[in-house]
């Protein structure tokens, strides 16, 4: 069993899109991400904080805004129409979930397609769908570039999503499938899902469920990716999978943390210097 090191696999990619970066700043141009934070959420206050470093560790620019939680829909419009217009900047992204009395929809319908760099507005989505896409959603993208690590290929093999969510699950088997992989979308209405889960040679968790997987539902030999973020009953960071028992069936399994979470941020670099070239007419 090998341990996928998602820090390593990150870095590569963060100084890929730097060296990229420091071409694009000889011609004049700097890309730029604004982050938007609504109220204070701790575990978003550090995925926005950790998305500021990364925009540091790539040379980008970046800006945050954060918004107190009683902002009004009207004043987040407001500020993603001032962004949409901004050329300084390419990429916007509205960290979610927001406060309740906000709507995450209008929000994502409202970013510029061109600078969506979650890949989260219809126009993407849908670009994804046909495979003729600008973004890649960054969850899904890392998780390929992590089993792309691996030297494994795709092409064939079996692979089971746990979780239909429009963030994870969904748009993680249209890139499976783009690699030519036979795939099955599983969710909390699937009858027997481990007799399905064990049919994986790669299985991704996307459930949000602290140890979800154990050893009975993992196929021997399979590559195991754990998009979970979640606490275990001692408050400790765990993902869906229970790591320790579910390990030694694997071929490749990827810890948390350390494993997807640092991938989320380095393609979402990617997808902002993708913005600026292509805003840039660069391609
Ligand atoms: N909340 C959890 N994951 C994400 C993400 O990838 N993008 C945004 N905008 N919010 C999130």
């Amino acid at each position: 069993m090998q341990i996928i090191d998602g820090k390593a696999v990150s870095k590569a990619v963060k100084e890929q899109v730097k060296n990229e970066c420091d071409e694009l700043k000889a011609k004049g141009i700097t890309p730029g991400l604004a982050v938007i934070i609504v109220g204070d959420d701790p575990a978003s206050q550090v995925y926005v904080r950790n998305k500021e470093r990364a925009c540091e560790e790539c040379g980008f620019y970046s800006v945050k805004y954060a918004l107190p939680a009683e902002t009004t829909q009207e004043e987040l419009n407001a500020l993603v129409d001032e962004l949409n217009g901004d050329d300084k900047i390419n990429g916007i992204l509205c960290q979610l979930p927001l406060p309740s009395h906000l709507d995450d929809k209008e929000v994502i319908n409202r970013i510029d397609p061109i600078k969506d760099v979650d890949a989260f507005h219809p126009v993407n989505v849908g670009a994804i769908m046909i495979g003729d896409y600008n973004f890649l959603p960054c969850t899904p993208a890392g998780v390929m570039e992590l089993i792309h690590s691996t030297g494994v290929d795709v092409t064939g093999k079996k692979a089971v999503v746990i979780g239909r969510s429009n963030i994870v699950g969904k748009p993680q088997a249209m890139l499976l499938l783009h690699e030519n992989a036979t795939v099955e979308i599983t969710h909390s209405r699937t009858v027997d899902l481990p007799s399905v889960t064990k049919t994986a040679d790669i299985l991704v968790a996307a459930i949000g469920k602290a140890k979800f997987v154990t050893a009975d539902m993992v196929k021997d030999g399979a590559v195991v990716i754990d998009v979970g973020m979640n606490r275990d009953e001692n408050g400790k960071l765990c993902g869906d999978v229970d790591f320790e028992n579910v390990k030694d069936k694997c071929s490749f399994i990827t810890p948390v943390p350390g494993g997807v979470g640092p991938m989320t941020i380095a393609m979402l670099m990617r997808n902002t210097l993708t913005a600026a070239k292509i805003q840039n007419n660069i391609r």
